[in-house]
């Protein structure tokens, strides 16, 4: 590939968003956006809830938000950042609706603003319940009208290709050889997004392998706060368990009630804030549920709530039940908590920049400070707008001074990856053994269900024990994102 101004790695809504701020700043720089998948094929695309921002302050404040922010996050987040990001979200959403994006409006015309747990005030803007495919729509239409932005699908990165602490580009399969080579850049900018596939129940798509997180430590880039990983408590349980369909949680905050299978609401066991608590603890109290008793289900109740405006609110989620055989409205409907959310990841100022100079991150592959140890809901979309404006302001301003280096094609020794033919069912049945331990590992902190031997296994699974096959001429993706699997595994625990 020939070499270009900005790789930009991931067409979610981080690398979307930062692509087309950096093309209407700078018309003159080539800018290329990469995705392993169909462009379209992201967890961006998956997001119901929405976008969190306060946009009516008769009835909500920056300081609320702040302070919801600070305490979904339980000490851990960096209150700079929360506070630079809080107060930059209206300018970021009237920009996103300037773009194209159909966030909902009441009959007065404002915003309809949503509720989510742990949030004091609904400032949840949205699109009905398919909020990430109409960013996503509106995004890549919106790139697509710009002449130096150039997309490049189905090409998967093995590597940043870094020396001296300074990113030059990456390392990628060429899509035609099945070779590796380089591709060099003045500036990369990873936006590779989460790790939900590392867990057996996810509400991850495939592509999240945590590729990214992976090769930046590979690459030497400081992560930070990956032991956090978030589970969302209501996943539809009745279903595949991956991708498990996600049953938003406006939903709760639209009036829906979590049960148990006696019908008691016992969330307010747990907390006062009942369904409305953050996630981490419905969570850990569905997960506590589940050990006082195995036979018990949980379910989310919406048999009280008006059909009509529900289906206005939530067609999806009503469709996808009735097809599975739940009408919402005469049965509950079952629920379980899944992988959701990688709270960590490489460690990022303001500005997106990395310990890695020339390397940018951003969204869930990054760690700006915004989530600490749990990410309050719908702040994922809002820290990804925000920062990618603000690096893109950044390299806007530093791209001339920074020269292309290119090093030379070196296909046959990548990284430290052994030299046997790959097959491919024995990495799915790796992978399949990593994803169902590191569910037990987590899940087993709040139930006490680990077991020596599970515990003995993952060790030895994660710190290479296990023989992994794998054959670096005639590599496969598959290889390559169990060994980033691993990795990030490693990270988490
Ligand atoms: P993604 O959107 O995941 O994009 C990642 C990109 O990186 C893809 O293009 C992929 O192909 C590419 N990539 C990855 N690895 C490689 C590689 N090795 N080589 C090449 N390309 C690669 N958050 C909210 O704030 N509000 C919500 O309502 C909400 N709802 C959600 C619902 C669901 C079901 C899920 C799963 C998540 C939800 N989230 C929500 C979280 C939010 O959607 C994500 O955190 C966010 O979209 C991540 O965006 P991103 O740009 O970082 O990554
Ligand atoms: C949801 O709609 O429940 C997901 C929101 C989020 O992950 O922030």
């Amino acid at each position: 590939m020939i070499p270009t101004d900005v790789l930009v790695l991931g067409s979610g809504i981080a690398g979307l968003t930062f692509a087309i701020q950096l093309a209407e700043r700078r018309s003159d720089i080539s800018i290329r956006v990469c995705s392993k998948a169909n462009t379209g094929e992201t967890n961006t695309r998956y997001a119901q809830g929405g976008i969190a921002a306060v946009t009516d302050f008769t009835t909500d404040s920056f300081e609320q938000h702040i302070r919801d922010t600070l305490e979904a996050g339980r000490g851990y987040c960096d209150k700079n950042m929360v506070r630079a990001i809080v107060e930059a979200a209206p300018e970021r959403i009237a920009e996103l609706a300037q773009w194209g994006v159909p966030f909902d409006r009441n009959s007065k015309g404002k915003w309809d603003t949503g509720l989510e747990g742990g949030h004091s005030e609904s400032r949840i803007l949205h699109c009905r319940d398919r909020t990430g495919l109409a960013i996503t729509q509106t995004l890549l239409r919106r790139a697509a009208g710009y002449k130096n932005i150039r997309f490049c699908p189905g090409l998967f990165i093995v590597d940043l290709l870094v020396r001296d602490k300074q990113c030059h580009g990456i390392r990628y399969v060429d899509p035609d050889s099945g070779k590796i080579k380089n591709s060099h850049a003045k500036i990369t900018f990873l936006a590779t997004g989460g790790s939900g596939q590392v867990f057996k129940v996810t509400t991850n798509p495939e592509i999240a392998t945590g590729d990214g997180v992976a090769m930046a430590a590979r690459a030497g880039a400081q992560i930070r706060n990956m032991v956090f990983y978030q589970f969302h408590p209501t996943a539809f349980a009745a279903g595949k368990s991956n991708p498990a369909f996600l049953i938003s949680e406006a939903v709760r905050g639209f009036g829906a009630y979590i049960i148990n299978t006696e019908g008691e609401r016992f969330l307010f066991r747990y907390h006062s804030r009942g369904e409305l608590a953050t996630r981490d603890i419905v969570s850990n109290a569905i997960f506590s549920e589940y050990q006082k008793n195995e036979e018990n289900r949980i379910y989310l109740d919406c048999r009280h709530l008006d059909e009509r405006k529900f289906y206005r609110h939530f067609p999806e989620i009503a469709n996808q039940c009735l097809k599975a055989g739940f009408d919402l409205f005469k049965t509950p409907v079952p629920i379980m908590p899944a992988a959701h959310y990688q709270c960590g990841g490489v460690t990022i100022n303001p500005q997106g920049q990395t310990s890695v100079q020339n390397l940018y991150a951003n969204g869930e592959c990054a760690c700006s400070g915004l989530h600490g140890a749990n990410r309050l809901a719908s702040n994922s979309l809002l820290e990804a707008v925000v920062i990618s404006h603000g690096a893109a302001v950044e390299v806007a301003s530093v791209i001339d001074h920074i020269p292309i280096v290119t090093f030379p094609e070196n296909p046959g020794k990548p990284g430290r990856i052994s030299q046997r033919k790959p097959m491919p069912n024995e990495i799915g049945k790796i992978k399949t053994r990593l994803q169902e331990l590191m569910y037990i590992y987590h899940t087993g902190k709040i139930t006490g269900d680990r077991t020596k031997k599970d515990i003995t296994s993952l060790w030895e699974l994660i710190s290479g024990k296990t023989d992994i096959p794998g054959n670096t001429d005639n590599s496969t993706r598959e290889f390559y994102e169990l060994k980033n699997l691993i990795t990030v595994a490693r990270m988490l625990l």
